[in-house]
């Protein structure tokens, strides 16, 4: 039993070493750690998505006999096949990892019982007015009450609102009788998994542990141990709840801040946004360079923040930070369309007869995924307003399914950029040569400043870049690569 441990009182923010100056876990808390430090642990992983499939993987490549569980029977079936459909791992190791079967993948729940650590990492959307949907949290805990077995470690890495794991996860798993910290375990260890990242992974990205007890803590650090390099804990799942949302709203509201420097560069004229914030990038302390953009996207940085509004507002608390970065945001697609109307405006045609390409529409460079993505709310908007004849070209996306159509992706070559009145840089993909994009269309519209490279004066001319201050043309000192991501 590991109550004495359970008491022990919570310290701050602390790197967790296994047992150092820590008394031995006992009972079914010492033979889960002992499971673990042999790795004879077996471990579940629920939601087999960009976050679940890395890991699950991970903790395979690691000698860990390691199950998913998704109830996506596409991605199942494609997983027993050892096929991979995550950009960021190698089809290689996931195709051994099931050969061996140090992986193997279902899509229910039979046999949870069996696995001794259960990561869920199940989607968190928001609903259409933007409340938060922890529906398929409750679904997977209802799941495992079923199965729960003691000395079983849960650890939940959905991104959620403070007081998720023990106010609601937790009640739902003691409905079984078993007790927190006693016969099963409880953390909260928020994903920082950035897609497309290449730098930075799964193994190598520290990761933040908040368990509902002492032992609970220190079996979830051991746990995330066996495969991610450096692993921080925190006093409680609360805290670790806040500071995955601090860190999305962080990110937020510096987007925000910088979107409407540039609109009020545009407004002001003769000030290149893009250059302001290469400039000020060149203090070594104190400032970390954001860039403007069409807007954001994904399945974080847009959602997450408005979990942590809808929870304040039961304390009649007005989080305007981030409330008024959404706003920004927000608005950032209404921008860009009206960019493209400025631009139709000065052709001899009418917006729904202009034949408008969108250049990337995954929600950030690199990557496939187009959830939320900036590029299909300009799409939206501009169908809206009767654009009859849009078009994309993405490398990593092959079908946009927008405003109930089917749009397929064009190849992106001379013909495609020729045929188009405008073209709108909406993601900017590392392959793309964009001196050629520029050299081939008619009207640029680039929301990245993906074209900075350009320097031919005559090519210069086509673009409008969102943020430079001018209309047409844009000064040459800019040299700024990047765009959020
Ligand atoms: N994608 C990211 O870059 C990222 C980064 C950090 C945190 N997160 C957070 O991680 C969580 C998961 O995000 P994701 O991008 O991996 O989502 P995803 O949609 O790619 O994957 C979630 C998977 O869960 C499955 N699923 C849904 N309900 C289920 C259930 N009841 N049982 C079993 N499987 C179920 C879905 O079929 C899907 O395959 C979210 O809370 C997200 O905010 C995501």
């Amino acid at each position: 039993m590991a109550t004495s441990i359970a008491q022990a009182p919570a310290t701050a923010a602390s790197e967790v070493h296994s047992t150092n100056g820590q008394l031995p876990l006992t009972g079914l808390a010492g033979a889960l750690e002992s499971k673990l430090r042999t790795k004879t642990a077996k471990i579940g992983v629920v939601g087999l998505g960009y976050v679940g499939l890395p890991l699950a993987i991970e903790f395979a490549k690691n000698g860990f006999e390691t199950r998913g569980i998704d109830l996506d029977r596409t991605k199942i079936d494609l997983l027993k096949k050892g096929e991979n459909y995550i950009q960021d791992i190698s089809n290689d190791v996931v195709r051994e990892c099931v050969k061996k079967g140090s992986f193997t993948a279902q899509n229910d729940y039979h046999n949870a019982g069996d696995l001794d650590v259960i990561y869920i990492c199940v989607p968190t959307p928001f609903t259409t007015n933007k409340d938060p949907d922890i529906s398929y949290i409750t679904g997977s805990a209802e799941m495992l009450v079923k199965e729960l077995r003691d000395g079983q470690l849960i650890i939940l890495k959905s991104t959620t609102f403070p007081n998720t794991t023990e106010g609601v996860v937790q009640p739902l798993l003691e409905s079984t009788g078993k007790k927190v910290g006693e016969d099963f375990f409880l953390a909260f260890s928020p994903e920082r998994i950035d897609p497309g990242n290449q730098k930075w992974t799964t193994s190598n990205t520290p990761i933040v542990v908040g368990g509902v007890t002492s032992a609970c803590t220190r079996l979830a650090v051991l746990a995330n141990e066996q495969i991610i390099s450096k692993v921080v804990a925190v006093s409680s799942p609360k805290v670790a709840e806040m500071e995955k949302l601090l860190e999305n709203i962080f990110r937020s509201v510096n987007i925000a801040l910088v979107n409407e420097l540039a609109k009020l560069c545009d407004r002001m004229g003769g000030i290149n946004m893009w250059e302001v914030v290469e400039a000020a990038a060149t203090k070594p302390f104190g400032f970390m360079p954001f860039y403007p953009g069409p807007g954001i996207g994904g399945h974080c940085i847009l959602i997450d923040p408005f979990y942590l509004s809808w929870q304040a507002r039961a304390y009649d608390f007005e989080t305007n930070f981030i409330t008024l970065a959404a706003e920004t945001n927000e608005s950032m697609p209404f921008y860009v369309k009206d960019l493209v109307f400025k631009a139709v405006a000065e052709l001899p045609i009418r917006l729904r007869d202009a034949k408008i390409l969108m250049v990337g529409v995954a929600f950030k460079r690199d990557v496939d995924d187009t959830r939320h993505s900036p590029a299909i709310r300009i799409m939206e908007l501009l169908i809206d307003d009767g654009a009859t004849n849009i078009e994309f070209t993405d490398p990593f996306v092959e079908h946009l399914w927008v405003k109930g159509r089917d749009f397929a992706s064009k190849p992106f070559n001379a013909q495609t950029l020729q045929e188009a009145d405008i073209v709108i840089i909406t993601t900017d993909h590392s392959q793309y040569d964009y001196d050629f994009l520029v050299r081939n269309a008619k009207h640029v519209i680039d929301t990245r400043n993906a074209t900075s490279k350009v320097s031919d004066p005559s090519l210069c001319d086509k673009i409008v870049l969102l943020g430079s201050g001018a209309r047409h043309g844009r000064p040459q000192s800019v040299t700024s690569k990047k765009a959020n991501v």
